[in-house]
């Protein structure tokens, strides 16, 4: 079912539930969540102990009876329940206020491209969950588009690459509509894992996961030729157990990234090739906007410009791109367009 722009000027809150973070924007205030995905519940009494930021700084460092959850996963709410005990915590009583004023609450959320029906309806089930009666369900890349200022309503291709946690969606547009697209199971979490598993497997050092982030820097060095050429890192020997630090090149983390970033290549030659050459002759000129929070993967633009050949700017801010987008929607700030992608459930 498609639902106009009037539909989502409707909502009073926009919601953007992603593998790594979860963010909430409230009609005429902003964006007031923008917190990891993470839940941590005491498993004597089943009470929530953190969410959100705390949470995550409990991952690996929890005794027996907290167990840290992530009830979002590829963007799919994988566990309703704990969704809304984290969303009701992380929303507070902002939620409500706006709630009290406007009863008949009606949400937007974004869901990655192509999801399933089931991953819809729990999207919906979270919302309706903490009060909503009706849900409108817009998809990420549309919403991103819209986020990143992308001028998606004219008869002129645009190509957004959004490179979140668990998944990377690319899409032509053109017309306020999806020409071609593909969603790729690589994102951030995908190429932080090759890191570690590089470290493990030539270091016999394992890392925590918290620890990638520098090793990221390296990845700029490869890219551009500017940066450190190795790096300390810190973390277990996997024999030992004891604490260890190893140098590690540039060169080896590159290669050992080689495969995820090559499955995003490969996901923006398939869009183009599904893509008409008129729409295709326009990206020439326009290039590629890089949106998520992996976009600001030191060097991932560089290599994508390098190998692709085309321009392509990195949007501000760039996981917040999806939640702004259906923010700017909900204020009824969005251009008007038929956004062949939304969808409304109610
Ligand atoms: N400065 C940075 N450098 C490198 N990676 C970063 C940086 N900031 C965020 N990231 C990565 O971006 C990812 C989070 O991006 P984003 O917030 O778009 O994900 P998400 O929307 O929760 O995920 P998804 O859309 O896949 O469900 C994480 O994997 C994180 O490691
Ligand atoms: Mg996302």
């Amino acid at each position: 079912m498609t639902v106009s722009l009037d539909q989502l000027r409707r909502c009073s809150v926009a919601v953007d539930l992603g593998a790594a973070r979860t963010r909430v924007y409230l009609k005429n205030t902003g964006l007031v969540v923008d917190e990891p995905s993470v839940a941590a519940v005491d498993c004597h009494t089943g009470s929530l102990v953190a969410v959100g930021e705390t949470a995550e700084r409990m991952i690996g460092r929890t005794p027996d009876h907290i167990r840290v959850v992530r009830p979002i996963a590829s963007g799919i709410v994988v566990d309703v329940e704990m969704a809304q005990r984290m969303l009701r915590h992380l929303i507070g009583d902002k939620l409500s206020k706006a709630w009290r004023r406007k009863p008949i609450m009606r949400a937007a959320v974004c869901v990655p491209h192509g999801s399933e029906p089931m991953a819809q309806r729990a999207a919906v089930e979270t919302l309706t969950g903490l009060g909503a009666r009706r849900v409108e369900l817009v998809d990420t890349l549309i919403a991103a588009a819209v986020g990143c200022g992308l001028p998606v309503e004219y008869p002129e291709a645009t190509m957004i690459v959004v490179c979140g946690a668990a998944t990377t969606q690319i899409a032509v547009l053109s017309l306020g509509a999806i020409v071609a697209a593909e969603t790729i199971p690589v994102g951030g979490e995908v190429i932080d894992r090759a890191v570690i598993q590089h470290l493990r497997n030539q270091h016999a050092l394992m890392l925590p996961s918290q620890a990638v982030r520098p090793l990221h820097r390296m990845l700029e060095t490869t890219a551009t030729g500017q940066g450190p050429s190795s790096i300390e890192v810190h973390g277990m020997d996997a024999a030992s157990a004891l604490a260890r630090s190893v140098r590690v090149d540039t060169e080896s983390v590159r290669l050992a990234i080689r495969t995820p970033l090559n499955s995003v290549l490969d996901g923006i030659r398939a869009v183009l090739r599904r893509c008409p050459p008129d729409l295709v002759a326009d990206l020439a000129d326009r290039g590629i906007t890089l949106a998520g929070g992996s976009a600001l993967l030191p060097g991932l633009d560089t290599m994508l410009r390098t190998t692709t050949g085309m321009p392509l700017v990195v949007a501000d801010s760039p996981g917040n791109c999806a939640v702004r987008g259906l923010g700017a929607m909900v204020e009824g700030k969005a251009r008007p367009m038929a956004l062949e992608s939304v969808q409304s459930i109610g």
